[in-house]
Parts: structure tokens; C-alpha cells; sequence
């Protein structure tokens, strides 16, 4: 057991930002930071991390905790084992307090099985470099560098049929546990134990936080009866789709460069780095799932496959980017010439000629696929029909309605098809991929964060267009009044004057939410304002207001959203948004400045109200003395950082 002094130090060494920011990219936004939660599926961040209350929580899925919590949850760690980790981090000296044989006997089978796997590891590291090494000049011979094989921990499993399995006796591991991670084979029925790699090149396959979980072996020798490569079986602490090789090698450069490069094997990934590229990663010979998709979205939403040139590849490419469109990524695609893999092109080019390769080859794949199909359909009508219904329903899988749309309509110039034509057919493709989904247009419905969604009529024929009331203000009032000048006074400066700026409603609200960090909560609200944006920021003088512009730009699903929300008139506010949100005295006309503000305020004051709600609702629940006084204390601190809010609030004075 660790004792109490070393778990106080652990909890006042550690900083939150630290220890999320490892697995979760995390852009600073004033005093706190955003990012996307890794425990639920999201495109845009409510995955908020506060260093001042050494907390995280989601808006999104709920979760909240502190470090050791967020270790416990992601690592699916004990608690004890989280503090383990995070002193291995932090470099803090473990003290136990005796530690029973019962705790030892606690010793979670994840753990043993690590353990196995890294004891597994120094083996075949070891075996490596033993001279002569047959592996090592099969490395060599493939001009691997020694940092390379250091860095990605290569190793060699030499040809003999039960080196590791003795090893593994001799030093006491259990070998059930060893053939329950696949290090050792058992025949059925003599018993018989014997190494699972065999004269193989042994890459081991870590996980995010750089433990080994697995490994991949490739033949030495040529062979007609033995694969290839061999990998690991699924075990406690392995799951292939859940894995990408050489993630956690690549994921800082993921996040620096925005981009990630997807390979097909290990020998690529190697290969990239090599030549300096290091946000690489590969699927290990399978079909990427779901699962990777997330994992690669928490560090970038962009992607580039890099496949073989020929018609395999290129088939393998199209068909692997409908996921990764459909999740939100950006997908591009570089191919290589016939025939080479990224390995044995990094073989023939300099590092700069390669990384220019990858530069200037790299397309969209929507826009490659487009042409690879209309330059294949050539002239006949039908082919053109087929190939162009195939793009379509490509472009239908991307979750952004703007996107999806400009797709669509680069796609019309690029085929020199009729723009309606090309949009009444996106529409078709979407509508029954959403039916696909189980979700069918068209039926908007406004409900507050904290309640079920109210439909208004049949609610299995509806697709929740979903948007909180306050978010719901906020556009009503920039389409109304978006074009309006404002004055405000900002604070005071050295001197302690105050200082008068003058805005539009449009700047004041974008600066502000950019200030903040403020994503919107709901797909609708995102679009209507990427929208708004291009009305108030270019030219927009062939439209009478910012409502006809977004009535005809809007996607289809999205109008009755928008009608909703404009609905209401100046002259008749509704009392509920009145009392609700102060907005809209009854000339709201008259005070456009004082209600900019409170549109914002109210956005501002939801945030902070559900970190309350749910933590109020945790005190409700039956817990330990230690937990109730955390949440007791996470709660004043929030009804702090709420009367901090309104000071900062109190910044800005308007007239
Ligand atoms: P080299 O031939 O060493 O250059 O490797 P490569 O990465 O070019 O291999 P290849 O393109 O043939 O395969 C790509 C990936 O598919 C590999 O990295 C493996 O993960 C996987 N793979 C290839 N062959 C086999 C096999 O026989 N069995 C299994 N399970 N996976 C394989
Ligand atoms: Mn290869």
C-alpha cells in the first residue's frame, strides 16, 4: 500500500494540464483549457480541463474528476495503480507501508500481464544484440539506423523453439499468463509449451502511455507455410482495433503538425521516422476501425493515407476514407508510385525529396475520387450518373452541413454539372443515410440542455436538430441585429480612464466567444453561425438581411431550425425569453449594447449552472465522508469561479 505522505505529495506534484494534456490535445482558452473528451464521441470540445482546481470534467458525457481520477478512468487503472503511474511520471520515490501478501495477491492480471510483455521485450532486445545476430543484420541490411531500432525498441526472437518459454520459467513468470498474452503457444493436448515468435523481428506494439501490450513479428526467412508477419492474439491488455502502432511516438507531432499520417504496416511507420516524418501511425495489415478513427480525432481531425499507387491501393484508400469522412476528418491521400510502399520510397529519396513528396502529393479525397470516377465514366451518360451518385453518397457521410455542402458544390464545377442538381441529390444521399441510421428528417426541436428533448409531433420521424435556448438567443440576436454599431467602455487603462471602443454587435459577440473559447453545444447552432460569419465578413450586399442569407444558404435539415429561432419578432419578445434570459425587454431595440451582452452573459452563466447542477446531483448520491467533502469543496470553488465570472463580466460597461 502507498503510504499517505508519498499519495500527498503525488497529488500536490501533479498538474492536471499535464497529465490530460498526454492524452488529450488541449488548446488554452483564458484561464482553463479545451479539448475533446476521450470517454465519449465528439467533434466539438466540452471536455474542459481547469488548472486552478486541478480538475477536468465534460459538459458533453458528464465525466469529471481530478488527476488521479482522469489516470483511473482512461488508463482503467485501480487507484493505487494510478498513483503508481503518476509517480513513475513525476519521478516520485514509491514508500509502501507493508505491503500484505494480500495486496500482492491484488496485483491486478493487467499489471502481471505488462509486466510479462516487458520482461518479453528486454529478451528480444537482448537477443538482438548478441553477436552474431542474424536479426540485427537483417535490420542493418534494410538500413535501419541504430537510434530507429532504439526508439521503437526492435528486437530479434532467435530460431530456437523454447528460448522465451525457459526464460520465461527460469524467471519465475507465470506461463499460464504468458500463453494467456500469446508470448507462449500450448498444445492442446500433450501440454507441450513452446515459443509463439520464432526467427522473427520483434516489434513490440505499445499503448498511449508507452507500455508494451503486444507485439508483431516479420519472417527472417522466406517461407511458403509461415505468414509473413504475426501479431500478438487479443488478450486483456491487447485489442488490435483499438490500437494504432507507433501512436504514442507520434501523437506530439500529431498534435504540433495537425496531421496525421496513416501507413499500412510497421516496417512504414519505421521508415517515416527514419526520414524525420514522426506523425505517423499504421492499422497493422488490418481495415481501420472505429475505434482508431476516435483515437486519432483526440489529437487532430486531419488525416493523410499514404497507400500504393496501384489499383489495389487506390481501391483500399476510397474505400477506407468513407469511415473517416464520416466521423468528421479532413482525408487526404498521397500515393506512391507502383509498386513502392513508404518504406522502400523513403530508400530511394533524400529526407527532403521525401517530406516535398508528401507535400505536394497529397490530395483530397473526395475531390481524387471524384476524378478518378468522371475520368472513368468518360462521356457515357450512365457511367456519369453512377459515378457521380457514388461521390454523393460520400460527401452525404460528412457530419458538417458546410462542409458537406461546399463539397458538393466544387464537386457540381468540377463535373460542370448544375449546382441544384448536384445539392437535390446530396440532399436524397444525406436524407437516406440518415434513414440508414435511423434517423429520418426533417423536425426540429428546441430543448434545453438539461431535459429530454420535447418533440413536438410524431418522434420517431424526426432528426433532433438539437440547440440550447441560449444558444438559440444568441443567433436570433445577430440575425436581427448583428449589423448594428455598438459603444462599450472597456475597464480602465494605467491611468484608470475608461476607455470607449465602438463595434458592431457582430465583432463584439465573435471577439468575445473567440475570447472564451466558446464552442457551440449543437450542430445547428455551429452551422447557422459558420454561416453568419460568411455574411458579416464579406460581401454580402446581393441579400436584404442576414435572414434571407441564411435562408438561402442554410442546409435543408437545418431551416426549421432557423425559422424557429427568428420567429419571434422585435415587437412581440416572448416573456420567457424575457425573464429567462434578460434579453428583450420590450424594445430590445432600444438597448441593442446592454442586451449584446446579456446574450453573452447568458451563454456564460449556463456553462458554469451545469457545472453546479451536476455536481450538486453528485452530493445527492450516496458516497464515502472523503468524496462528499471533494465535491462539497469542488462546488465552492465553481460558486467562486461564478462570482468571478460576473466581475469579469463587470469589465465591460455598456452603454
Ligand atoms: P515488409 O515486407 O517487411 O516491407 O513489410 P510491409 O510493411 O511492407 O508489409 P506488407 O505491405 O506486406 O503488409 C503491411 C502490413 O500488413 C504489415 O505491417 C502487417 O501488419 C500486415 N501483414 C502483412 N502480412 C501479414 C501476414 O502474413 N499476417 C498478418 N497477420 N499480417 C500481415
Ligand atoms: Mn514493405
Amino acid at each position: 500500500m502507498i503510504s499517505k505522505e508519498t499519495q500527498e505529495q503525488i497529488k500536490s506534484l501533479i498538474r492536471i494540464e499535464e497529465v490530460v494534456g498526454e492524452f488529450v490535445r488541449l488548446k488554452r482558452s483564458g484561464p482553463r483549457y479545451l479539448g475533446l473528451c476521450p470517454f465519449h464521441d465528439e467533434r466539438t470540445p466540452s471536455f474542459v480541463v481547469s488548472p486552478a482546481l486541478g480538475i477536468f470534467k465534460c459538459f458533453g458525457c458528464g465525466k469529471a474528476g481530478d488527476g488521479i481520477g482522469f489516470i483511473m478512468e482512461h488508463e482503467r487503472l485501480s487507484f493505487e495503480d494510478a498513483l503508481r503511474f503518476l509517480a513513475r511520471k513525476y519521478n516520485i520515490e514509491i514508500h509502501e507501508q507493508e505491503k500484505s501478501s494480500e495486496l500482492a495477491a491484488e496485483e491486478s492480471l493487467r499489471e502481471s500481464l505488462y509486466l510479462l510483455n516487458d520482461f518479453a521485450k528486454r529478451c528480444f532486445r537482448q537477443w538482438l544484440s548478441m553477436e552474431p545476430s542474424i536479426g540485427l543484420s537483417y535490420l542493418k541490411e534494410r538500413g535501419i539506423s541504430e537510434t530507429i531500432i532504439e526508439k521503437f525498441q526492435l528486437g530479434y526472437a532467435p530460431a530456437g523453439r523454447t528460448l522465451l518459454t525457459d526464460k520465461i520459467k527460469q524467471s519465475g513468470y507465470n506461463v499460464e499468463l504468458a500463453v494467456r498474452v500469446g508470448l507462449i503457444k500450448k498444445h492442446s493436448e500433450s501440454e507441450d509449451t513452446y515459443d509463439s515468435f520464432r526467427d522473427r523481428i520483434i516489434f513490440p506494439i505499445h499503448n498511449l502511455s508507452g507500455r508494451v501490450i503486444g507485439f508483431g513479428g516479420r519472417i527472417i526467412k522466406r517461407s511458403d507455410t509461415a505468414p509473413k508477419y504475426l501479431n500478438s492474439p487479443e488478450s486483456d491488455i491487447y485489442h488490435k482495433g483499438k490500437t494504432l502502432y507507433g501512436l504514442h511516438l507520434a501523437k506530439r507531432a500529431i498534435v504540433q503538425q495537425d496531421n496525421c499520417y496513416l501507413a499500412e504496416g510497421y516496417m512504414d511507420v519505421i521508415a517515416l521516422h527514419q526520414a524525420g516524418v514522426e506523425n505517423v501511425v499504421a492499422s497493422s495489415g488490418t481495415s481501420l476501425t472505429e475505434e482508431q478513427i476516435k483515437l486519432i480525432r483526440r489529437f487532430t481531425n486531419k488525416v493523410t493515407l499514404l497507400y500504393d499507387g496501384d489499383k489495389a491501393g487506390v481501391m483500399a484508400a476510397i474505400r477506407g476514407a468513407d469511415l473517416l469522412l464520416e466521423h468528421g476528418l479532413q482525408v487526404r491521400l498521397v500515393l506512391f508510385p507502383d509498386g513502392e510502399d513508404p518504406d522502400s520510397f523513403t530508400r530511394r529519396t533524400s529526407s527532403d525529396e521525401f517530406m516535398t513528396f508528401l507535400r505536394r502529393e497529397a490530395r483530397d479525397i473526395v475531390g481524387f475520387k471524384a476524378m478518378l470516377l468522371l475520368e472513368e465514366a468518360g462521356l457515357d451518360p450512365i457511367r456519369r450518373a453512377e459515378a457521380l451518385k457514388n461521390i454523393v453518397d460520400s460527401i452525404a457521410l460528412i457530419p458538417d452541413g458546410f462542409a458537406r455542402n461546399e463539397l458538393a458544390l466544387s464537386m457540381a464545377r468540377m463535373a460542370r454539372l448544375e449546382e441544384k442538381l448536384v445539392i437535390s441529390e446530396l440532399n436524397r444521399a444525406r436524407k437516406a443515410y440518415l434513414e440508414k441510421k435511423g434517423r429520418a428528417p426533417i423536425q426540429t426541436i428546441i430543448s434545453p440542455l438539461e431535459n429530454e428533448p420535447t418533440p413536438r409531433e410524431k418522434k420517431d420521424t424526426s432528426v433532433q436538430v438539437q440547440i440550447i435556448p441560449e444558444e438559440m438567443a444568441l443567433i436570433r440576436w445577430l440575425v436581427l441585429y448583428g449589423k448594428r454599431k455598438i459603444k462599450f467602455y472597456s475597464s480602465q487603462n494605467e491611468q484608470g480612464i475608461k476607455v470607449q471602443h465602438q463595434s458592431t454587435v457582430w465583432k463584439f459577440i465573435k471577439e468575445q466567444l473567440s475570447e472564451d473559447n466558446y464552442q457551440m453545444a449543437s450542430e445547428g447552432a455551429d452551422i447557422l453561425m459558420g454561416l453568419l460569419e460568411s455574411y458579416f465578413e464579406s460581401d454580402s450586399s446581393a441579400y436584404q438581411n442576414a435572414f434571407d442569407f441564411l435562408l438561402q444558404k442554410v442546409p435543408h435539415e437545418i431551416k426549421p431550425l432557423l425559422i424557429q429561432i427568428c420567429a419571434d419578432s422585435e415587437e412581440k419578445v416572448s416573456p420567457g425569453w424575457q425573464t429567462k434570459f434578460g434579453v428583450g425587454v420590450n424594445h430590445e431595440t432600444d438597448h441593442i449594447s446592454a442586451n449584446t451582452l446579456h446574450t453573452i452573459n447568458a451563454l456564460r452563466e449556463e456553462r458554469v449552472r451545469s457545472f453546479l447542477k451536476q455536481y450538486r446531483q453528485e452530493l445527492n448520491q450516496p458516497q464515502n465522508e472523503d468524496h462528499h467533502y471533494l465535491i462539497l469543496k469542488k462546488i465552492m470553488a465553481w460558486e467562486q469561479t461564478k462570482k468571478e465570472l460576473s466581475q469579469i463580466l463587470g469589465r465591460v460597461i455598456l452603454e
